[in-house]
């Protein structure tokens, strides 16, 4: 294949369009394909439809290199690595939902010189009934690992590129390879199965991980320890290394409740019962919950009480509210008959879909206004540089709980507020905490 390959990308949702410009930008011809026709016109326009740093101004330089389409035609005349991107949300039955997928193959049943290049995150065995079904298409398993907020960063300097295919696809993997061998991560050639469970074991590794520090901060509550602390000296071992042992009110967004559920069943449906998994799911649900323990130990009955939400969307730098905190903790303030009101910086359009029973705000000052308490459910880094010492005034009750740890205790502390961070004991020191770790990460994500 020559060195500036014609692309397809199958499903433009957030990994189809962050491959298909990033594809894009090294020079690619691609052509991107969705059955929604609205969001192909906005595209079309210049609209991109997801607040993702960098991902607009790379749809805006390529446009001479990026076709967007409704014809599934179109991309397999132009295209002979077809990137699947199509979303697996979780069904009912805590499976991951295949119909879309099932669409693509379907539509690909003249096979031809195509390669099917899976991206979408598909429970182990996917490909290898897609390959028995459709004996003449090539197919190789190739996982995304980007996150929302840096995922144009995430693509373009990959840790590893993870790349599946069985016996007889070699040459497909080849081709795979070197259109992502220019961004100079480590390749990981090994089988489809293989592939793909390398995707489900590390977003469940991941979570893992932070539901392991949620259940230590929720120990150094009790013993009068600080999470913060115990996450620094822990992280440095670099056995374990100090990324996602940052605590707080749980872990939410597209993949990881999603993927943890799937490779359970997964597990399940062999007949493995994937204990630990089921350990990781629940610790976060109840992680999300515990603020409202918190918010009783100052106010009392929450009936009637005025609850600002600052952040909706799961985390910061995106507009996504799947599975976000704020969710769960709306529902609950509610059944306990409190008012809420919540701002989010970009999330608001999503919020007005969601959260429809909430008060959404012009700003964090305005939720503030007259509120009984905070909950910092998304670290955005305007947060950390709110003036607290004029909002203390304009606060009913001056109660920050801080799910995040994202905020400065002492400062707070100072300016009169009642703070709770999460694992954190009153007065604890602050060096080197995850506070310090949360906003510099914050930062490096907004200067990308
Ligand atoms: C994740 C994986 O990181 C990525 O590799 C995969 O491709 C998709 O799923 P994403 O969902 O975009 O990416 O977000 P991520 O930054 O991983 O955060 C997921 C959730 O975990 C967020 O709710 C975040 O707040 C939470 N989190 C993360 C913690 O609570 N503590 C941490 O230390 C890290």
């Amino acid at each position: 294949m020559s060195e500036q390959a014609n692309i397809g990308v199958i499903g433009v949702g957030w990994v189809g369009l962050v491959t298909a410009s990033c594809f894009a930008e090294l020079g690619h011809q691609v052509t991107a394909v969705d059955i929604d026709a609205a969001k192909i016109d906005a595209l079309r326009a210049g609209d991109v439809p997801i607040h993702e740093p960098g991902i607009a101004d790379l749809v805006e330089r390529n446009r001479e290199r990026l076709r967007f389409t409704t014809a599934i035609a179109d991309v397999l005349d132009d295209a002979l690595l077809l990137f699947c991107c199509v979303d697996t949300p979780p069904t009912y039955s805590g499976d991951a939902d295949l119909s879309r997928v099932q669409a693509v193959v379907s539509e690909l049943s003249s096979g031809g010189e195509h390669v099917l290049v899976m991206k979408s995150t598909v429970p182990a065995g996917t490909g290898a009934a897609i390959r028995r079904e459709m004996a003449d298409l090539a197919y190789v398993s190739c996982p995304e690992f980007l996150k929302e907020g840096s995922a144009v960063d995430d693509f373009m300097r990959p840790d590893r590129v993870v790349i599946g295919a069985d016996p007889g696809d070699d040459s497909a993997a080849d081709e795979v390879e070197e259109v992502y061998r220019p961004l100079g991560g480590e390749i990981v050639r090994t089988d489809v199965a293989s592939a793909e469970m390398i995707k489900l074991a590390a977003n469940a590794f991941l979570a893992t991980k932070i539901s392991f520090i949620n259940e230590i901060a929720n120990v150094c509550e009790e013993v009068g320890a600080d999470v913060t602390e115990v996450a620094r000296g822990m992280g440095l071992d670099k056995r374990i290394g100090s990324s996602f042992l940052r605590p707080g009110i749980g872990y939410g967004g597209s993949c990881f409740p999603k993927d943890v559920s799937a490779l359970k069943m997964l597990a399940g449906n062999t007949g493995y019962h994937f204990q630990l998994l089921t350990s990781v799911i629940e610790v976060n649900e109840l992680q999300k919950r515990r603020v409202m323990k918190k918010l009783e130990k100052h106010l009392g009955s929450l009936a009637g009480k005025k609850v600002a939400l600052l952040g909706l969307a799961f985390k910061p730098n995106t507009d996504d509210m799947r599975e976000a905190s704020s969710l769960v903790l709306a529902a609950r303030l509610h059944g306990e008959g409190a008012k809420v009101r919540g701002y989010d910086p970009v999330a608001e359009a999503p919020a007005r879909e969601l959260l429809p029973s909430i008060e959404l705000c012009a700003s964090a000052e305005s939720a503030l206004e007259g509120a009984d308490a905070a909950i910092l459910v998304t670290e955005w880094p305007e947060f950390a540089t709110l003036d607290w010492e004029a909002l203390r005034a304009t606060m009913a009750t001056p109660l920050i709980i801080d799910g995040r740890n994202f905020l400065d205790p002492g400062r707070l502390r100072d300016a009169g507020f009642a703070y709770e961070g999460i694992g954190r004991s009153d007065g604890a020191r602050e060096t080197g905490d995850t506070r310090e770790q949360a906003q510099a990460e914050a930062a490096k994500t907004r200067s990308r």
